[in-house]
């Protein structure tokens, strides 16, 4: 696995590409929610934690799922955050949130670290195409 972060350049962004559909078939969706768990239980203690308005613990937990939400909608299940949450416009939704290319390393990192229990049951190539997709986009998201 490859999880170089690539470098933030603010006049060139290259071109995003959705997860493979086989990433979300290995991990299932129980699989998706308890990585975004992970993932946000990474984030509570991290540098960024003061941009999420979250209070506690439980409030971070429903947060992950809501992105859970987004991720098994992105690798191609059910359309639960068009759903549950509306339309993703998801640089529209990032906007209050001071989002700088170091708080998009600090992401990525816990990304990284919510990912590795995966790397014994998925392939791969998938988990490989969920990584570039989340490098790719999270460039996207930065916004200060
Ligand atoms: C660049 C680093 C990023 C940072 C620092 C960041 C930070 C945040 C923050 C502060 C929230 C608000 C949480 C809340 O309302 O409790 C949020 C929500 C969310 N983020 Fe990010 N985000 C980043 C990148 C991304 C990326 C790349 C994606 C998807 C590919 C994503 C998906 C989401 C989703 C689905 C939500 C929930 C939106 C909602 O509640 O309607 N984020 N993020």
């Amino acid at each position: 696995m490859n999880y170089s972060i690539l470098a933030h350049n603010a006049s060139y962004v290259p071109p995003v590409h959705k997860p493979n559909p086989t990433f979300l078939t290995q991990v299932t969706e129980q699989g998706m929610r308890d990585l975004l768990s992970r993932f946000y239980a990474c984030l509570d203690k991290s540098a960024i934690r003061n941009i999420f308005p979250a209070i506690d613990g439980k409030e971070m937990e429903e947060a992950a799922q809501t992105s859970a939400d987004f991720f098994i909608q992105i690798c191609g299940g059910p359309a639960y955050f068009n759903q549950r949450h509306g339309m993703p416009k998801m640089r529209q939704r990032h906007a209050p949130f001071s989002i700088t290319a170091e708080g998009r390393l600090h992401w990525l990192i816990c990304f990284e670290e919510a990912l590795h229990p995966l790397e014994s049951s998925v392939n791969e190539e998938d988990l490989q195409s969920f990584w570039n997709y989340i490098n790719i986009f999270s460039i996207m998201m930065i916004n200060r």
